[in-house]
């Protein structure tokens, strides 16, 4: 994996998610498409294939990258990763997971090592998460309110789009899914809203991965507070949320490390939305 580079404190600097679509080829292709095609396929699951088969089942080829794997396990890897694409709605891109994957497999589970999902809606990126555990040796933690994202405190106004109440999901949903495409055996589900699940009772099990997609600055806090105590040394953190500017200028801010006790990580934008968290030094969490 490459070094990461700090980005700086301040959130002005960094391009919001849509602009990096709005020139060159892929901007061309993502208007062409918004214009003739979206409208032709309006089950949002048909997008999601088309998709899939015209452009971001490409995002896979960091998969093929991932040395510690074998190419019997890459292959596999990505069967059911496209299974999961194929069937199950959900809010992330294939080379989204592609990076969660490559973090994860640069070493197999220890004993009692998790990961932890704060967001997972119908389970989509639980269930990928899912075969991967099960293949390197951790558990999956995965927390959602199943009432959707949180809704906005009163006066709330620092984004511009509210998401209250959105991906609403029942929990049968996620079980279902893990059931059919995933590997239900090493994961557990935690319902409730952050403040009162992870905030409340901190992980009390190494950490090495955690996945933030809540849409929320007040959920990725929450996620933080009760995840980065118990952090292996060389664990990741990856915000599916670095394109809302309130979480980007929250996971910015020094202040926010300082109140969780920690040095600032260094934090790499590695696509549109996502992020990704490493600490330098050990936390002085979980060893
Ligand atoms: C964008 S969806 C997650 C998408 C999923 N990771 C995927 O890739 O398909 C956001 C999820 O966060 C959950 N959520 C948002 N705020 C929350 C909070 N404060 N506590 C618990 N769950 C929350 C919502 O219920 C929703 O399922």
């Amino acid at each position: 994996m490459k070094t990461m580079q700090a980005l700086p404190a301040s959130s002005e600097r960094i391009p919001a998610k849509r602009t990096q679509y709005r020139s060159g080829f892929r901007g061309l292709v993502r208007r062409l498409y918004v214009r003739h095609i979206r409208p032709r396929v309006r089950e949002r699951i048909h997008q999601q294939r088309l998709k899939l088969i015209c452009w971001d089942g490409w995002g896979y080829w960091r998969l093929f990258a991932v040395r510690q794997l074998t190419v019997r396990q890459r292959l596999h890897l990505l069967r059911r990763f496209l299974v999961v694409d194929w069937n199950v709605l959900h809010a992330h891109k294939p080379h989204e997971i592609s990076w969660l994957s490559q973090a994860l497999a640069e070493r197999r589970g220890r004993p009692g090592e998790t990961v932890i999902e704060a967001g997972c809606w119908q389970g989509g990126s639980s269930t990928k998460l899912s075969v991967l555990c099960r293949m390197l040796g951790y558990r999956l933690e995965v927390y959602d309110s199943f009432q959707g994202v949180e809704p906005r405190e009163p006066g709330d106004t620092s984004a511009t789009y509210d998401f209250s109440g959105e991906y609403c999901m029942p929990e049968s949903v996620l079980r279902g899914h893990l059931e059919q495409y995933g590997e239900p055996g090493v994961c557990s589900i935690h319902p409730g809203w952050f403040a009162d699940t992870l905030a409340a009772r901190p992980a009390d099990k190494p950490v090495r991965l955690v996945y933030i997609d809540c849409d929320l600055a007040k959920g990725t806090r929450e996620a933080l507070l009760g995840t980065v105590p118990a952090l292996a040394p060389d664990s990741w953190i990856f915000s599916q949320d670095f394109h809302i500017e309130p979480v980007r200028s929250y996971l910015c801010d020094m202040a926010t490390w300082r109140e969780l006790g920690v040095v600032r990580p260094n934090i790499r934008r590695v696509g549109p939305c996502l992020a990704a968290i490493r600490f330098s030094r050990p936390t002085g969490g979980a060893a």
